[in-house]
């Protein structure tokens, strides 16, 4: 599709083509050069670990069109990094993080006429993908790894925005196991992630907040998504603490370590530790986070299990409003990037 085709004021979080992806080879523990590739296709040996063995991580990162003009890339270090511990984890070539955001500077610059203006309120999102592309027919690591990267313009995840969403307790499936991948973003614990997606779906819900999986007794995530919570304590004169659950098995969402410091910064109470549902009962505010959901309120959450909803208001809490706005100020050059997480592109 070409720019001018693209109806920026009506984005979805969906893929569209764009000129331009990039592509790089570790083979037998040397990075290669970084190649531009046009077509959307790759071609990989039919034995690839990646399609029989699950060799494959990937990253979600966002660069925005800014009202100064330029773009601005949000803490593409911090993906960098947590690429390398997927890559690490799942025993694939582990890029360095300058590789990372040479690919990802270049990925953006070849694509800049897909940055949704500032005003449509999109951005461009910025896929890394990495696989296990050589043969291997053992359960062994493939001796060669590909890191692509691919962007498309996106709007909103949730279509409903900050009205606020529903999600459902599932105990019957978990996402990830105790001491198993969900701290990494292997592309498995989203194909595990898809049967009780699917089922959340069809009862009428928007997302799926999952349990620690060891004791189904702490919060763990809610979708593809952070979790948290604010708890405006009246016996400390209405301090708000912002409650996050802390465990082996979630993603650490830059979004939401992003949102811990911005916190901080207004004087909220930062609580990551674990969070047991009960706890739920406490709070006046819930959200998920992350980079494609931002922030996105979490209006109910039911509980199969008692028949139990938990409710947090229509619409958007004013502490999850003041911390959105915070966000995404600081993501588009408008308040000062006083933590460095910005990458600032002159496109
Ligand atoms: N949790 C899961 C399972 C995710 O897929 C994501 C998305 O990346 C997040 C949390 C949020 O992480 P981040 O804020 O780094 O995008
Ligand atoms: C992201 O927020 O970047 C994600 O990866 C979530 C989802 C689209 C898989």
């Amino acid at each position: 599709m070409k720019p001018e085709e693209i109806d920026w004021n009506n984005l979805k979080f969906g893929y569209t083509r764009t000129p331009v992806n990039v592509r790089c080879y570790c083979r037998d523990g040397q990075w290669g050069e970084i190649e531009e590739h046009a077509e959307e296709t790759v071609t990989m040996h039919m034995a690839a670990t990646a399609f029989h063995y699950g060799q494959t991580a990937f990253e979600g990162l966002k660069a925005f069109r800014c009202p100064d003009g330029k773009v601005r890339v949000f803490r593409m270090d911090e993906n960098a990094r947590r690429m390398q511990s997927s890559a690490e984890y799942l025993r694939m070539g582990v890029p360095s993080v300058e590789l990372f955001c040479e690919m990802v500077t270049r990925v953006v610059t070849l694509n800049k006429e897909y940055i949704p203006p500032y005003e449509s309120g999109g951005s461009l999102y910025i896929r890394p993908v990495i696989v296990g592309s050589g043969p291997q027919l053992g359960v062994k690591p493939a001796s060669e790894t590909l890191l692509l990267m691919f962007v498309s313009p996106v709007g909103p995840y949730y279509s409903g925005g900050m009205k606020g969403i529903s999600a459902i307790i599932d105990r019957t499936h978990d996402r990830a196991a105790p001491f198993g991948t969900g701290h990494t973003k292997a592309g498995g614990n989203y194909g595990a992630s898809l049967t009780s997606a699917l089922k959340g779906h069809e009862k009428g819900y928007d997302s799926v907040l999952y349990l620690d999986p060891a004791q189904h007794r702490y919060i763990d995530e809610c979708g593809a998504a952070n979790f948290f919570g604010i708890r405006v304590d009246a016996a400390e004169g209405g301090r708000a603490h912002y409650i996050t659950p802390a465990s082996h098995s979630i993603l650490p969402s830059i979004t939401n370590k992003s949102l811990r410091q911005i916190a901080a910064d207004f004087g909220m109470e930062v609580e990551a530790r674990q969070v047991e549902l009960d706890e739920l009962n406490t709070f006046s505010e819930a959200g998920c986070c992350g980079t494609a959901a931002v922030i996105t309120p979490v209006s109910t959450i039911f509980d199969p299990a008692d028949g139990k909803t938990y409710r947090f208001g229509e619409g958007v809490g004013p502490w999850s409003k003041k911390l959105y706005d915070e966000l995404v100020a600081i993501q588009h050059g408008e308040v000062e990037d006083r933590h460095g997480w910005n990458t600032v592109l002159d496109l």
